[in-house]
């Protein structure tokens, strides 16, 4: 996936790109500043402290059955992430499931929007059929959110308290256009 690049309300120049093993160091760090509302809210329970062992299942994982995002932004020539995420081939090669967490200071600017947004491109073109996630039943923003983007929310979810969302993902389109684009370019030239 190509980097995306804007501009923060403030003008702060932010660039969300696929996650590196190298932003371990500076993940733990942004992790660690988190409210325990998100991080309750991201990993169900008021997580302490970030392990090494945790930081490193987060950004040292398999390409071909995992998807993580971050968004940074630079500060004194470092990209510092502050907000991410990912999915997780569920084994079948046909469901996946899915996670975001934005700092704190930066929710509600919309970040959560362009994320999901662009978990579930990559997943339509992985040939995924189905999203998946699993969402804390008070947490509203990221119900509104999921709906905004078509997820049905199962209010009968087993485990109490927490609530299913899924969404059916389309079939990949095929890339016709780029192909016939580049044919037509390469007869302007003959
Ligand atoms: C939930 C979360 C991902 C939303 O991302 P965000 O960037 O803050 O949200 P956005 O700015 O994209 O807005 C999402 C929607 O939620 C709404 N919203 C934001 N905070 C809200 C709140 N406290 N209550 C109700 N709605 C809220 C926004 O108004 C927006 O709705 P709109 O599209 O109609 O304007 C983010 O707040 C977060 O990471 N929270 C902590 C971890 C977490 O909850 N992860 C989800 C587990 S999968």
């Amino acid at each position: 996936m190509k980097p995306q690049r804007w501009r923060a309300a403030d003008g702060t120049r932010l660039t969300l790109r696929p996650m590196l093993k190298s932003d371990a160091p500076l993940v733990k760090e942004s992790l660690g500043k988190l409210s325990s509302e998100s991080r309750r809210n991201r990993f169900f329970s008021a997580i302490r402290e970030f392990s090494d062992e945790t930081v490193h299942r987060l950004t040292h994982f398999d390409t071909a059955t995992e998807f993580a995002l971050v968004v940074v932004h630079a500060e004194k020539g470092k990209e510092i992430p502050f907000a991410g995420g990912r999915f997780v081939d569920c084994g079948d090669g046909r469901r996946c499931e899915f996670s975001l967490l934005i700092g704190d200071a930066w929710q509600g600017q919309r970040i959560g929007h362009r994320i999901l947004r662009t978990l579930i491109r990559e997943a339509v073109r992985r040939g995924l059929c189905q999203m998946e996630g699993q969402v804390l039943a008070d947490n509203r923003a990221m119900l509104k959110l999921a709906r905004a983007h078509g997820f049905m929310v199962d209010n009968n979810s087993e485990e109490a308290g927490v609530k299913l969302v899924t969404l059916d993902l389309p079939s990949p389109q095929p890339r016709i256009w780029p192909r016939l684009f580049r044919k037509m370019l390469r007869f302007g030239r003959k």
